[in-house]
């Protein structure tokens, strides 16, 4: 039975459970038994919307006859997708000053004049966009052909991505050169420069299926920072083996600060450099 609070649709246990395993398929997002007020929370308004009679009935039309863009806005709405410029900005030094240098003598010894970044889960585009910057200020990659990948699930952060107009909140940490150089403020919003914008190419990408992570391959460094910590171990284990896949030999991966690969795979090694850990693939 729907009961309707002030704003909020509850939802049964067994309906609940019967959700979480659709999103947990779909997504490998998976949501605990003690988080139902999490999806009641992000899924009433379609419910609502739709002018479905409940979530039952939602849940039926997702499994049944939903179209393509029924599940982008399922994806929409229960992505999480907090972000912000020069996010965790000891990686990025790492990233800087000892991975890319050494990338880049690996790559010209073996007659690539390129570098290839991979933001997998890159939301409204800050870590993309961040990585953009830090190679441009690079003197040593000036003749080195920059391309940087950046990939989400959800459509809505990916259409916001491709704007690259940004508020208060988001580049509250970008250096105040970084600022100046490359964003124009626009009455308290702040437009990216064309030049930035111009090198992160964004894609749909759904992190535990196999053939839209193909799509890529050769990547010197993936960024998979603050979205495996919403997946089981099982789901973990299966991005991060297609991470793996699309690395080049001796690619890097960066995680969150707060993850871990530990007990999730043997297949990089992970490597402390200033404090800072990066998986290596062996
Ligand atoms: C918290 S944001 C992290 C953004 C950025 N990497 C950072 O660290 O600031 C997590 C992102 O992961 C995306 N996401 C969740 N599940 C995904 C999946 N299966 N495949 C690809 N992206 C996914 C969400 O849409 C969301 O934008």
């Amino acid at each position: 039975m729907i009961t309707a609070t002030a704003s909020t649709l509850t939802m049964n246990e067994d309906i609940f459970k019967q959700l979480r395993d659709f999103i947990y398929e779909k997504t490998g997002i998976y949501v605990p038994d003690n988080k139902k007020y999490f999806l009641e929370n992000r899924l009433s308004r379609i419910v609502k919307e739709k002018n479905f009679r409940g979530y039952e009935d939602y849940l039926h039309f997702l499994k049944y006859s939903a179209q393509r863009n029924d599940i982008a806005r399922l994806f929409d709405a229960i992505t999480t997708n907090e972000t912000f410029f020069f996010r965790e900005p000891q990686q990025f030094e790492v990233f800087s000053n000892n991975l890319v240098p050494q990338i880049i003598k690996e790559n010209v010894q073996m007659g690539r004049k390129d570098i290839k970044i991979w933001s997998a889960a890159c939301s409204t585009g800050e870590e993309p966009y961040t990585i953009g910057m830090i190679l441009l200020e690079k003197t040593e990659l000036v003749s080195i052909r920059k391309e940087i990948y950046a990939s989400d699930i959800s459509e809505s952060v990916l259409m916001s991505a491709r704007k690259a107009m940004y508020g208060n909140y988001s580049v509250r940490n970008i250096p105040p050169q970084y600022m100046a150089k490359y964003f124009k403020d626009s009455g308290g919003i702040y437009v990216l420069s064309d030049i930035v914008k111009s090198m992160v190419k964004f894609m749909n990408i759904n992190l535990i299926e196999e053939k839209e992570v193909k799509q890529l391959k050769g990547i010197d460094v993936v960024f998979c920072r603050n979205v495996l910590i919403y997946f089981d171990d099982k789901a973990k284990k299966k991005a991060v083996s297609l991470i793996y896949d699309v690395l080049r030999p001796k690619g890097y991966l960066f995680v969150g600060t707060s993850e871990s690969l530990h007990n999730i795979t043997r297949a990089f090694r992970p490597t402390v450099i200033n404090k800072v850990v990066v998986y290596q693939k062996v």
